[in-house]
Order: structure tokens, then C-alpha cells, then sequence
């Protein structure tokens, strides 16, 4: 279910878990007012119109460079945001968030939260987008943290997940598996443990199984 992500900005739209955990990052760092969103969910016609209207005010390198191409886009899925520093001119496609002041504080406070850095500078070959300081990813905080832990990109972190189960320690204590389950045909059967646990498509060929362990 989509929500607003504050009252002050009823148009920008994500996730209701994304939404409630950017809240609450801002929050802790002290950043409402001084942290902008830009642009959360976006429809494919939305979509579509800013990849034209990019092409036609920017050029077509520009714009593969910063857009996805209709259909392509993460903030499609509502589990993206862009967020800007407050200032009197906020550019759209790359708003300025800068890495001091409260915008770094919050980049460094994101994982706890959730959120990931989704196109950083240097991983362009691997992601396919220039650096985006200010695209932020909701992955949830097991993923986040581990993310972040190992500098991983999400395209590097489905591989690492593949490779062997993962674990984590979450600030609360909470020890958190990850593990990989590959598709065996048009319908695979998960063995679930008796915890809490999450179960996602990887978008590839398989199952990303989060499990938090101690809670049944
Ligand atoms: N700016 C990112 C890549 C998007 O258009 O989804
Ligand atoms: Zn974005």
C-alpha cells in the first residue's frame, strides 16, 4: 500500500514500511525540514513523460546515464526515494545531497533504517547508473546492514546471497539468516523454519529466505 511520506509533501508517495522508516530516519537525525523528497513512487507513464522530457532538455547520454528506462525504474515498485538538501532550487533528476551536514548524517544512519544508497559512484558498470547520492533504496535492515558492511551494490549482494547463507547482528541483539533457494520449475516448495521469516522473488531464478531468529 502506498502512503504519503509526510504531510507536507501529499504527491510523494512509497511503500507504507518504506514510508514509516524514512520518517523515522529523518526523525533521528534531526533532518525534517532540512531533508527534501523529491520524487518516491512513480507510475510508468510518469515515468515514460521524464525519460522524454529528459531526451529533449538533456541529451540522450544525460539521460541514460540518470533515468531508467520506462519499466526499469525502481521507484515503480514505491521502495525508492530521491531527497534533496532544502534549497531554493532543487533540481529534479539530480538533486543535491550532500555527504556533510545532516544530509551525510542521514546517509550514515539509512542502513539502520533500511535504506541503501542504491547507485553509488563507482559501481556504475555493474548497476548501469552514474552515481545517484540521492537515490535511496528501502531493502529492510538485514539487508541493509549487510549491504553496507561488505560495500556491496544490490546487484553484488543477490550474487554474495547466492553464494552461502549469511548472517547478521541487528543493533537490538536479533541474529538474522539469509539464504538463497533456488527455482525448481513453475512451483518450488520452501521449507519454512519456525521463526519469524520473509520469503522475496530475487527477480532472477530463485528465493531470498530472511529469517529472524529467537521469534516464532
Ligand atoms: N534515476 C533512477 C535510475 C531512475 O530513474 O529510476
Ligand atoms: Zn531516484
Amino acid at each position: 500500500m502506498l502512503i504519503q511520506v509526510d504531510g507536507n509533501h501529499p504527491e510523494i508517495l512509497l511503500e507504507q514500511r518504506a514510508a514509516q522508516m524514512l520518517a523515522a530516519c529523518i526523525q533521528k537525525v534531526g533532518g525534517g525540514g532540512a531533508i527534501v523528497p523529491v520524487s518516491g513512487w512513480r507510475s510508468r507513464e510518469e515515468q515514460q513523460q521524464i525519460w522524454s522530457d529528459t531526451m529533449a532538455e538533456r541529451g540522450e547520454e544525460f539521460t541514460r546515464r540518470y533515468v531508467a528506462l520506462p519499466g526499469c525504474s525502481e521507484h515503480q515498485t514505491g521502495l525508492a526515494i530521491d531527497l534533496g538538501q532544502a534549497t531554493d532550487e532543487i533540481d529534479f533528476i539530480c538533486p543535491a545531497f550532500p555527504d556533510s551536514g545532516v544530509c551525510g548524517t542521514f546517509r550514515r544512519h539509512a542502513a539502520r533504517y533500511g535504506f541503501v544508497e542504491r547507485y553509488p559512484a563507482g559501481k556504475e558498470t555493474i548497476t548501469n547508473i552514474a552515481g545517484e547520492p540521492w537515490h535511496f533504496r528501502y531493502v529492510g535492515v538485514p539487508h541493509a546492514q549487510l549491504m553496507v558492511e561488505y560495500g556491496l551494490c544490490l546487484e553484488e549482494y543477490r550474487d554474495f546471497v547466492r553464494q552461502m547463507p549469511r548472517r547478521v547482528a541487528l543493533d537490538n541483539g536479533v541474529e538474522v539468516r539469509v539464504l538463497y533457494q533456488p527455482a525448481t520449475g513453475a512451483v518450488t516448495e520452501v521449507e519454512l523454519p519456525d521463526a519469524c521469516c520473509q520469503i522475496s522473488g530475487d527477480n532472477m531464478d530463485g528465493f531470498i529466505l530472511t529469517v529472524w531468529e529467537g521469534c516464532a
